[in-house]
């Protein structure tokens, strides 16, 4: 990635930061972000943030208050929209996995299978995802990223002239109605709910108003296909845009133990939950959400 170095140095000297991959990712060493961070430290995770796409933060100790203190310094949090997935008496807490209580599922048990950026189905999709380990499975279960800033980076100029000007449809029922095909335990889709999320349009190529960056904007969990190319050309095109910012060079695949903590930005990354061993292992992971907004959503139009 492009890096501006006064910034990067900056970074440097308030936290410690050290690449994961090639790819994407940085760890930030020595920071227990129970504890109260100023706003210097803030603004330079923000900075090593917009340089790497990913940051993990490992053994955290976090209580839902805590992980929420530390997320709000981010932008506004989100509530979770499928209620029976929040944390009890937590609305800002999205519990993922396949943990139980009394009897009860608590968390959202086939989460983003397929890669995606967070809430690319609604008109202002969240910026970032705080996502927790609480309870980590000691095999399969990583959540997989790819860089959508080196993969539009890396296509053909024509190419990249010709996706500029097009947009996808994205849909959460269909979605859904893919998701329950796999899962038939899933609840059907409720009127009200289809009617809450109807389908969006977004260009495939978004601009990072915080990076400056262009960055492919494309989500094979919910796009169904292209506005201006409609059926099969469109879809195949969607794709082949999606093999390809999947290649190995673009991937970092992040293992997890308990206490890491992951902080995505949604406007440089997909990401991609994998699966586990569900009869033998409970994953229990803790996620908030740094809401979008209007205003950032038209920041991020390139034309
Ligand atoms: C998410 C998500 C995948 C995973 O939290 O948004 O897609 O591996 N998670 O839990
Ligand atoms: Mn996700």
């Amino acid at each position: 990635m492009t890096v501006d170095l006064q910034a990067a140095a900056r970074t440097e000297s308030v936290v410690d930061v050290r690449p994961l991959s090639p790819a994407l990712g940085a760890e930030v060493i020595g920071l227990d972000v129970a504890r109260p961070v100023s706003e210097s430290v803030i603004e330079a995770l923000q900075t090593a943030l917009d340089e790497y796409g990913v940051l993990l933060f490992r053994s955290q100790r976090l209580n839902p208050q805590a992980h929420i203190a530390f997320s709000d310094h981010f932008g506004p949090l989100q509530e979770v929209a499928q209620k029976q997935y929040q944390l009890d008496g937590q609305p800002l807490i999205y519990v993922i996995g396949n943990v139980e209580e009394n009897g009860r599922a608590i968390g959202d048990p086939s989460v983003g299978r397929l890669w995606h950026s967070d809430q690319s189905f609604l008109p202002h999709p969240a910026i970032g995802s705080l996502l927790y380990g609480v309870q980590c499975p000691p095999e399969g279960a990583a959540t997989l990223f790819a860089n959508m800033y080196a993969a539009y980076d890396a296509l053909p100029p024509q190419m990249r002239a010709h996706i500029e000007r097009l947009h996808a449809v994205h849909s959460f029922s269909e979605y859904y109605e893919a998701l329950r095909e796999r899962d038939p335990t899933q609840p059907e889709l409720t009127d009200t709910r289809r009617a809450l999320y109807p389908d969006v349009t977004h260009p495939l190529v978004r601009r990072n108003p915080r990076t400056g960056r262009k960055a492919l904007y494309i989500n094979p969990g919910y796009a169904t296909g292209i506005k201006e190319m409609p059926g099969a050309t469109g879809a195949r095109l969607l794709g082949d845009l999606c093999d390809h910012a999947t290649r190995e060079e673009f991937v970092y695949a992040h293992a997890w133990r308990n206490g890491d903590m992951l902080f995505w930005d949604n406007l440089a990354v997909n990401h991609k939950g994998t699966p586990f061993d569900t009869a033998r292992f409970v994953r229990r992971m803790h996620r908030t959400t740094v809401a979008g907004s209007v205003a950032i959503y038209a920041a991020s139009l390139v034309s």
